[in-house]
C-alpha cells in the first residue's frame, strides 16, 4: 500500500526548525516558526505557567478522561477571555479543542456537516496552513484580496467588492488580529464595513484568534469577535493559547460557535461533539487545566497579563530596532512597513530568490514569502541581521 506514495514536501513553516538547527554557523537566526523568544533567543515556559503547573501536580487527583467537549471551567474561563461580559450565552457554545489548529479542523468537520458546498473565503495571503488544513478536511476554498505588496497596507475595499460576490452561506475566514502573515490588521471601521457585507449578503463568519493579546491588549484585540457576535446570526471562531500561554506544546484551544437561537446552539452543540468524537475523541488536559487555574485567581492571572505585556512590547522594539538598523545599513530602501505591523510577524517585502540567499550566504531564515518572526530579532543579532538584508538587496 504505501509503496504508491511518493514523499511529502516539507511544511513551508516547520520546516525551517530542522534546517535552521542542522546549519553550524554560530550567527545564524531563525525569523521562522511563528514562536517567541527573548532577547538571549529563548523560548522559556512563562513563570506564572510553571507556578500553576506546580499547583495541578500537587492537587490533581485524576487523569482520567475529559468529555468531548474538555472542561467546563476551561470552556467558560476562556468563553468570557473571547467574548468578554457581552457573551450571547444561551447562543453559544465553547469546546475545548488541542490548540488552533484542532479548532479549525473541527470547524471545518462542522461546515462540511451543515454545508458541504460553500466555500471558504480566505485572504490572500493567510496563514501557510489554512488552505491545506481545511481544504484538507473537505472545504472549497477561494481568496480574497488582501495586502498590498507594493504599498504594505490592505486593500479593504478589494476586499470588501471579492466579498460581495460570495454568494450566501459562503463562509469568510478572518484573523482577529495580528494577520499571520502580514502583521496588517482592518481598522475598526474597516471591521465594521466587513460586518456590514456579511450580514448584508448573509455570509457565516469564521474568525481564527491565534494571537489575542499581541495587538493592543485582550479586550481591544476580540473586537471584531465581540461585534460582529453582536451582529451576526451565526459565527464560528477559533482561539489558541498557544502563543498568549506560550503553551505551544500542550496544544489548548477552543471552538466556539454562535447560533441563531438557542434550540439551534443545542443542536450545534451535539454534533460538534460528535464531530470530535470521529477526529480525536477527545482533548488533552494539561494545558487547558493550567489556563484554568491562571485565569480564575486574580493573582496568577495579573502576572499572567505582565508576562504578556512583555512579549507584546518586545516584539513591537524590535520591528522599531531592526526598521532602524535598516535605514542605516539599506537607506535606499523603504521599510517603514515594519512598524505597522502588530504581533509576531511582517512581511520584509524581499523576493523569494533574496530569502534563499539570505538563508544560503548569511544563515538568516525565514518563510519563502519574506514572513518574518520579529521575535527571533535581538539587540546583538539586529546589525548582522540588517547588513545581511542590505548585502542581499544589493545583489539583486
Ligand atoms: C506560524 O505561523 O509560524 C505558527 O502559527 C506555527 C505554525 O504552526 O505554522
Amino acid at each position: 500500500m504505501f509503496e504508491s506514495l511518493q514523499a511529502a514536501s516539507a511544511d513551508a513553516i516547520l520546516g525551517l526548525i530542522a534546517e535552521h538547527k542542522n546549519d553550524t554557523r554560530p550567527e545564524k537566526i531563525d525569523l521562522g516558526v511563528g514562536v517567541y523568544r527573548t532577547a538571549a533567543g529563548e523560548t522559556p515556559v512563562l513563570e506564572v505557567v510553571k507556578k500553576a503547573e506546580q499547583i495541578l501536580v500537587d492537587t490533581q487527583d485524576s487523569k482520567t478522561y475529559l468529555g468531548t467537549a474538555g472542561a467546563a471551567d476551561f470552556n467558560a474561563a476562556m468563553q468570557a477571555l473571547t467574548f468578554g461580559d457581552a457573551a450571547p450565552g444561551d447562543r453559544l457554545t465553547t469546546i475545548q479543542t488541542p490548540g488552533g489548529s484542532g479548532s479549525l479542523r473541527v470547524a471545518a468537520g462542522m461546515i462540511m456537516r451543515a454545508s458541504p458546498d460553500v466555500s471558504v473565503w480566505a485572504s490572500e495571503p493567510t496563514w501557510a496552513n489554512h488552505v491545506p488544513l481545511l481544504g484538507g478536511a473537505g472545504l472549497k476554498l477561494k481568496s480574497h484580496p488582501y495586502y498590498d505588496t507594493e504599498n504594505h497596507v490592505i486593500k479593504i475595499d478589494e476586499m470588501l467588492a471579492a466579498l460581495s460576490t460570495a454568494p450566501a452561506g459562503d463562509v469568510v475566514l478572518l484573523h482577529a488580529c495580528c494577520h499571520n502573515p502580514s502583521g496588517l490588521d482592518p481598522s475598526r471601521d474597516d471591521w465594521k464595513a466587513i460586518t456590514d457585507l456579511i450580514v448584508e449578503r448573509a455570509l457565516v463568519p469564521f474568525i481564527d484568534m491565534a494571537y489575542q493579546g499581541f495587538a493592543d491588549n485582550f479586550d481591544d484585540d476580540a473586537f471584531p469577535v465581540r461585534h460582529m457576535a453582536e451582529r451576526v446570526p451565526e459565527l464560528i471562531v477559533a482561539t489558541s493559547c498557544s502563543k498568549n500561554f506560550g503553551l505551544y506544546r500542550d496544544r489548548v484551544g477552543t471552538l466556539s460557535l454562535l447560533a441563531s437561537d438557542s434550540a439551534s446552539r443545542d443542536i450545534v452543540n451535539s454534533q460538534v461533539n460528535n464531530v470530535v468524537r470521529t477526529i480525536y475523541s477527545v482533548p488533552p488536559d494539561h494545558g487547558a487545566a493550567v489556563v484554568t487555574l491562571i485565569l480564575n485567581d486574580d493573582e496568577m492571572r495579573s502576572a499572567w497579563m505582565i508576562e504578556l505585556d512583555e512579549m507584546r512590547n518586545r516584539l513591537q522594539d524590535m520591528k522599531i530596532l531592526l526598521g532602524d538598523a535598516l535605514i542605516e545599513h539599506a537607506p535606499d530602501h523603504d521599510f517603514s512597513h515594519l512598524a505597522r505591523a502588530r504581533g509576531m510577524f511582517c512581511f520584509l517585502g524581499i523576493s523569494a530568490d533574496q530569502v534563499a540567499r539570505l538563508k544560503k550566504d548569511f544563515g538568516v531564515y525565514m518563510v519563502d514569502s519574506s514572513r518574518i518572526n520579529v521575535a527571533g530579532i535581538t539587540p546583538d543579532n539586529v546589525s548582522y541581521l540588517a547588513a545581511s538584508i542590505a548585502a542581499t538587496l544589493e545583489t539583486e
